[in-house]
C-alpha cells in the first residue's frame, strides 16, 4: 500500500510515525515533509508543493491514499482534484472545507443546524462592523473571514481596540483578502477542548478529547502561538459533557453535512468552549490539529492506514471505535523569541537519547546535523498510565534535548489531577 502525506509540520511527522506502525506496512511519501518525516524508516520526502504537483505525484507513485495535513490545500480544492483522478483522499472537498476556510460559512452552518455557538453578526463593510461592535456586549471577538494563518481572530475587551482591529482588517487590509468580511461575536468564558473526529459523512469516529495550550507563557500568559503543548485525554471533559457534545454538536453537524449535501470524507476538528451552560462550538477545522495530532495519534489503538482509507472510501462503519488506555502529554520546544522574531540554524542535540516519540516541526538536516529552522522546532509526546506519568515522561525527555535559545513551557498539564 502506498500513501502520500501532504504537509511539513509536527502533525505530518506524527501521521508518518503512526503509519509506520500500521499492519499494512505502507510505503509513505511525504510532500514536502520535514527532517522528522525523512527519519521515518518507510517514509520518503518528495518535492511536490502545489496541488497540481501533489496530484501528479499521487498518480506517478500509484498511491492508494492521500492524507492531507494542513487546511490550505483543502480550501483550494486538492480533494476535488484527487477525486477527479479517482485517488482516495482523507480530506474534504473545497465546498466542505469552507467550514474552516470561511468563518461566515461556519457560523451560518452552525445556526442553520441549531448548533450552540456564540451570538454573532456578519459585516461586509467597515461601518457595518463598527455598528456590530457597538451593539454587542464586551468583550467581543473579531474574526476575519478567510484563511489568515492564525492571525485572523482577536478577542477585544475594549471598544477602541475593537474599532482599531476593524480598521486594520477591513480598511488597511492587514490580512489581505481575509478580512474583507468579518464575523463579530460575543466572547464566551470557560475552558477550551479539542475533539478530533474522522467522518465519511455517514459514520463518525471520535477520538479522545484533548487540551491545547496556546499562549507562549506559563500560566497561559503572553501572545498566542500555534500551540505550546497538549494533554490527552482532557482532564475536565467528563462523560456527561461528552454525551452533551455528541447530542448537541456532533450529531447535528453530521446531520447538517448530509442535509447540505456536502461530500465530507476527512477529519473534523471541533474547537469547543465549555461554559457554565455546557459545550459551545467556537470553530471547525477540516483537518487534524497541530499539535493535537502529536498527542492523540500515538494514544489510539487504531491502525491509521486502515482508518484513513476507510474514511476516504466511505467504509468507516467497518472500523472499530478507537480504544485508549493511556494518557499523553506533548510539550513543544520553540526557538527563543517565538512567536516574535527568532534565529535559526542552531544544532539540535539529544534526540537519540529520548525515550518518548520526538516529532520535528521547524527542523532541517544540514549535512549530517539536525538544526533549528522554525519557531516551533519539535515536540515530545510523553505517555503513561496516568496524566502525571505522561507529563513526567515528556519533561524527562525535554531535559535531554537542547539547542541555543530553546524555550518550552514547564506547566503543560500542570493542573491535571495527580
Ligand atoms: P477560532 O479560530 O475561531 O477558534 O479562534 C481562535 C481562538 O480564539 C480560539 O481557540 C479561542 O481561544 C478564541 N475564541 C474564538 N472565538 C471565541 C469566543 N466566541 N469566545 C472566546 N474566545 C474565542
Ligand atoms: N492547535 C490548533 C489548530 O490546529 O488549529
Amino acid at each position: 500500500m502506498n500513501i502520500l502525506v501532504v504537509g511539513s509540520g509536527g502533525r505530518e511527522h506524527a501521521i508518518a510515525w503512526k503509519l509506520e506502525r500500521s499492519r499494512r506496512n505502507p510505503s509513505v511519501f511525504c510532500a514536502p515533509g520535514n527532517a522528522g518525516t525523512a527519519r521515518v524508516p518507510r517514509c520518503v520526502n518528495i518535492g511536490a508543493r502545489t496541488n497540481e504537483e501533489v496530484v501528479s505525484a499521487a498518480l506517478e507513485r500509484e498511491v492508494d491514499l492521500v492524507i492531507v495535513g494542513p487546511e490550505e490545500p483543502l480550501v483550494t480544492g486538492l480533494a476535488d482534484d484527487l477525486r477527479a483522478e479517482a485517488v482516495p483522499c482523507l480530506g474534504p472537498t473545497r465546498a466542505s472545507a469552507a467550514l474552516e476556510g470561511s468563518k461566515i460559512a461556519a457560523k451560518e452552518f452552525m445556526s442553520r443546524h441549531g448548533i450552540p455557538t456564540a451570538t454573532y453578526e456578519v459585516a461586509h463593510a467597515p461601518q457595518e462592523a463598527m455598528d456590530a461592535v457597538d451593539r454587542l456586549e464586551l468583550p467581543v471577538v473579531l474574526k476575519a473571514d478567510g484563511l489568515a494563518a492564525g492571525k485572523g481572530v482577536v478577542v477585544c475587551r475594549d471598544r477602541d481596540i475593537a474599532r482599531e482591529t476593524v480598521h486594520s482588517f477591513m480598511v488597511e487590509r492587514s490580512l489581505g483578502q481575509a478580512g474583507r468580511s468579518m464575523v463579530i461575536e460575543q466572547c464566551l468564558e470557560g475552558y477550551e477542548v479539542t475533539i478530533l473526529a474522522f467522518t465519511d459523512g455517514d459514520t463518525v469516529c471520535e477520538l479522545p478529547p484533548s487540551q491545547d495550550h496556546k499562549p507562549i507563557g506559563e500560566g497561559n500568559t503572553g501572545p498566542n502561538t500555534g500551540g505550546m503543548g497538549v494533554i490527552c485525554p482532557h482532564p475536565r471533559f467528563d462523560s456527561m459533557l461528552q454525551e452533551r457534545f455528541r447530542a448537541e454538536i456532533l450529531e447535528p453537524t453530521r446531520a447538517g453535512i448530509r442535509a447540505d449535501g456536502l461530500d465530507y470524507r476527512g477529519v473534523l476538528y471541533f474547537g469547543l468552549m465549555v461554559t457554565a451552560d455546557g459545550p459551545h462550538l467556537l470553530e471547525y477545522n477540516v483537518r487534524l490539529g497541530d499539535p493535537e495530532a502529536q498527542a492523540v495519534l500515538p494514544l489510539i489503538d487504531t491502525d491509521l492506514a486502515e482508518l484513513a482509507l476507510a474514511t476516504a472510501t466511505g467504509r468507516l462503519s467497518e472500523i472499530p471505535t478507537p480504544g485508549v488506555n493511556l494518557a499523553s502529554c506533548v510539550v513543544v520546544a520553540a526557538s527563543g523569541g517565538y512567536p516574535g522574531a527568532y534565529e535559526v540554524g542552531y544544532d539540535i542535540r539529544g534526540v537519540g537519547d529520548c525515550e518518548s516519540p520526538v516529532f520535528m516541526a521547524g527542523a532541517r538536516h544540514e549535512e549530517e546535523k539536525l538544526v533549528t529552522a522554525g519557531g516551533r522546532v519539535l515536540s515530545v509526546c510523553g505517555m503513561g498510565d496516568t496524566a502525571r506519568e505522561a507529563r513526567d515522561a515528556a519533561y524527562r525527555d525535554m531535559e535531554r534535548l537542547s539547542f541555543t535559545g530553546m524555550y518550552y513551557r514547564s506547566d503543560i498539564g500542570a493542573s491535571t489531577p495527580r
